[in-house]
């Protein structure tokens, strides 16, 4: 049960739409909102400063405002963020950590003729995780990768988990009892059922002590795209 503006109902037939929230680009003046949820979001990444930086946004903003996304509640609160930019990857599951890709979170690597979204954030306040809103900012995704007619959306998923079993499994075995629902993991467990398939692991994707640095790569196919002719 949670209770919601005074209304006391079951968990699952609230769904954070019908409380109001939305999912909309983000604007400049969320900036200094993002980063605050940002230190509430990521409590093991923040100490490291391996948390969006004002800096940052303001780049993703420059570089690609369509691809920046906040959840917000009906009084303004912004209670989710997540980040993208394009890219055309060769060979198409290349190896990468996340400094790389996203240029050390600048996002200077955007290719605005990429065919693939990459997915370089998404997280929740802690406080509202397991309501639906992550799915809602999928959805926002897929309506993006839709309209842009891209190929894929692609991403590094820390293995939030896997620190709790890494003395008794490799992060193989992790990943396959994971996959096969004998272990829920934050994030992974999230992106499978949201309809993401994991492709393999990186290694030293991003300093981390939740995952040990391991990410899962992850990749959702548009069914509607189709090869622009020669
Ligand atoms: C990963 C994260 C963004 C998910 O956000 P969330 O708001 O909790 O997401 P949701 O409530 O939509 O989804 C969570 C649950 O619904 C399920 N779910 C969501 N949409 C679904 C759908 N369309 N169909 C089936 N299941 C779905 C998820 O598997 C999960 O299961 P649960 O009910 O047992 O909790 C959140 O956990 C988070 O912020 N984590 C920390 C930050 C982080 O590490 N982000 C990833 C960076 S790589």
């Amino acid at each position: 049960m949670r209770i919601h503006a005074g209304v006391t109902e079951p968990l699952h037939s609230i769904h954070p739409r019908d409380l109001g929230v939305i999912i909309r680009n983000t604007k400049p003046e969320d900036v200094s909102n993002i980063v605050d949820l940002q230190k509430i979001s990521y409590p093991y990444l923040a100490p490291y400063g391996n948390i969006w930086r004002s800096e940052e946004l303001e780049s993703h903003l420059r570089i690609f405002p369509q691809g920046q996304f906040v959840a917000v509640e009906p009084d303004g609160t912004i209670v989710g963020s997540a980040s993208t930019f394009l890219v055309s990857l060769n060979p198409e599951y290349v190896e990468h950590t996340w400094i790389d890709i996203t240029a050390d979170g600048l996002f200077t690597t955007h290719i605005s003729s990429g065919d693939t979204l990459y997915l370089a954030d998404v997280s929740t306040h802690p406080k509202h995780r397991h309501e639906g809103i992550g799915g809602m900012i999928i959805d926002t995704w897929k309506e993006l990768v839709t309209e842009l007619k891209l190929r894929r959306m692609i991403g590094g998923g820390r293995l939030f988990n896997y620190t709790e079993h890494a003395d008794k499994m490799s992060v193989y075995e992790y990943v396959e009892k994971v996959m096969n629902g004998e272990i829920k993991d934050l994030v992974l467990s999230f992106e499978l059922d949201v309809g993401f398939s994991f492709i393999k692991i990186l290694p030293n994707y991003l300093n981390d002590v939740r995952s040990l640095n391991y990410a899962g790569f992850i990749e959702w196919l548009n069914p509607k795209y189709s090869q622009p002719p020669n």
